[in-house]
């Protein structure tokens, strides 16, 4: 039986080999339409235009941008405690002491055009301005990821073009520590040191030098624990080492904390103040230290996180329970997550958002296998435009956690992921989530006010059959005349001046930014 799965096995990673040779896609987006056109060879500036950081902290940030090398980059502007490479567009050095706004201009300029583009830069007490967005290794690795695995997602997200759309962020989410009682050697060890710092597990030899590793390629790394004893899958928690790990954290170099409640259940009580204590106890930790660490709380929603997740100085917060553990009804499960995270439009803003969960589309794993198995998502593409398209309106922290390798990561799903039209509505400047213009057992339809007075609307059609969506000026509050701008098609439509209709797949969905003429 075992050597028929390997040669099973093997037979699966030669056919996949041998597409990949033919330069056909994998099965993740086989046979959906692409609808966005390759970005242009001449340079387009993405990523957000506001950027918020603590006076005096170190500062780094790669300017987010497509087109053909060598790009000759510049930044007018920039303030003297800030450095760019003009070669790889990566600012380094330290956020000015003096708190205000920076109002840097980026330039950019190769053989065939060139692009500028504003890019605030908020010094203060906030940070997160725009929703992060990134990759984590959850539903790629679990209890697999190693230091490698973590340095290849790094060079992936650069060679992807991830990164050349805002994907800043990759993170390590649970597994890293040691397991307690595990009978994988690797795993195991002395949890802390003789002064209570948190140890990794063997997979990670040399956090620090892992976290160089990544910023030399101009992104962010992201780490993961609990305030229990113990993380969701049986590793150590910072339960009463709470100061030590957020400590250890910033040394080793990391810019980002999840921090997710799993066995705190066994420590703590569930009144209001019992979900709030340990995020209050680590915002404060974080909001002390002399990094910036944008903090994302992971607690399912309870006690109505996102009213006061804010305040205890989280920058986002999961609003549900694991999309990757959703049993599907009708529809797949990021419907019903995305219904749910809707719903709480009114509490999110700059520095603070709901967190609907990651972007599991193209390759993903399992976590009961203990070898790597990537199967591709059950999603048809017109599902994955949605899925996307709802994460954008909802102005939700974008994280991909599926298999970034080349050879998994196919045309289909990048071109999902990878729209900058879309992407600029998630990161609009103004935070604003998309509001539920309508839901009924047919259809959904969100609108999210941008910067420039325009509205992103999304009509979403959940029934079995093609069908036409309409929606009046009155439902969005509209008067007067507006330019259609199709999002995932990157094409103008006509003006239309008191409703807009058109017709949508079968759980598909028509993303517009309408403009006022
Ligand atoms: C919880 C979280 C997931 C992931 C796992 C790790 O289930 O909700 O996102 O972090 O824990 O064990």
């Amino acid at each position: 039986m075992k050597t028929n799965l390997r040669i099973a096995a093997i037979l699966t990673i030669a056919t996949l080999v041998f597409v990949v040779h033919l330069g056909a896609a994998p099965a993740a987006g086989l046979g959906q339409a692409i609808l966005t056109p390759k970005p242009p060879l001449e340079p387009r500036i993405n990523g957000p235009s506001v950027y918020g950081g603590r006076p005096g902290h170190p500062f780094f940030y790669r300017i987010p941008c497509t087109g053909q090398r060598p790009i000759d980059f510049s930044a007018t502007g920039l303030p003297g405690s800030l450095k760019l490479d003009r070669q790889t567009g990566i600012i380094t050095g330290s956020t000015p002491n003096q708190r205000g706004n920076y109002v840097v201009t980026f330039g950019a300029k190769n053989a065939r055009g060139s692009a500028r583009r504003s890019f605030k830069i908020v010094v203060g007490d906030m940070l997160a301005l725009t929703p992060p967005m990134g990759w984590s290794d959850w539903y790629t690795r679990y209890n697999r990821v190693t230091d490698a695995l973590m340095r290849q997602a790094a060079e992936a997200m650069l060679a992807s073009g991830m990164a050349d759309f805002g994907y800043q962020y990759v993170n390590i989410d649970d597994c890293w520590m040691v397991k307690p009682g595990a009978k994988d050697p690797e795993l195991d060890g002395p949890p802390r040191d003789a002064s209570g710092a948190i140890q990794p597990n063997h997979r990670f030899p040399d956090m620090r030098a892992l976290t160089d590793y990544i910023h030399s390629k101009g992104l962010k790394a992201g780490i993961y624990t609990s305030p229990g004893p113990l993380t969701c899958a049986g590793f150590v928690g910072s339960y009463q080492h709470e100061q030590i790990d957020a400590r250890t954290f910033a040394e080793w170099g990391f810019d980002l904390l999840k921090y997710d409640w799993c066995s705190y259940g066994t420590v703590g009580g569930k009144t209001l103040e019992d979900y709030q204590k340990p995020y209050k106890l680590m915002g404060a930790i974080l909001r002390g230290l002399d990094r910036d660490i944008v903090f994302n709380l992971c607690q399912y929603g309870m006690g109505q996180v996102s009213k006061w997740g804010g305040e205890v100085g989280g920058n986002s917060w999961r609003t549900t329970d694991d999309l990757g553990l959703r049993k599907e009804t009708k529809l797949p499960g990021f419907y019903s997550i995305g219904f749910k995270n809707a719903l709480h439009a009114e509490d999110a803003g700059p520095g603070r958002w709901n967190d609907p969960d990651y972007i599991l589309i193209g390759y993903l794993g399992n976590a009961f296998k203990s070898e790597e198995s990537p199967e591709p998502t059950a999603l048809n593409g017109d599902e994955q435009y949605s899925y996307m398209s709802m994460w954008a309106l909802m102005a939700a922290p974008l994280f991909f956690s599926g298999d970034l390798r080349m050879q998994y990561l196919d045309d289909f799903t990048l071109n999902v992921l990878c729209n900058a039209e879309v992407i600029a509505v998630d990161q609009d400047a103004l935070g604003k989530q998309a509001r539920i213009v309508r839901h009924t057992d047919d259809e959904f339809v969100l609108a999210k006010p941008l910067e420039d007075a325009s509205l992103a609307v999304g009509l979403f059609n959940l029934t079995e059959s093609s069908k036409p969506i309409t929606v009046t000026w009155r439902d969005l509050g509209l008067r007067g005349g507006h330019r259609v701008r199709n999002l995932w098609r990157q094409k103008d439509g006509g003006t239309v001046d008191s409703q807009y209709s058109t017709r949508v797949n079968r759980h598909g969905v028509v993303l517009v930014r309408l403009i006022p003429q």
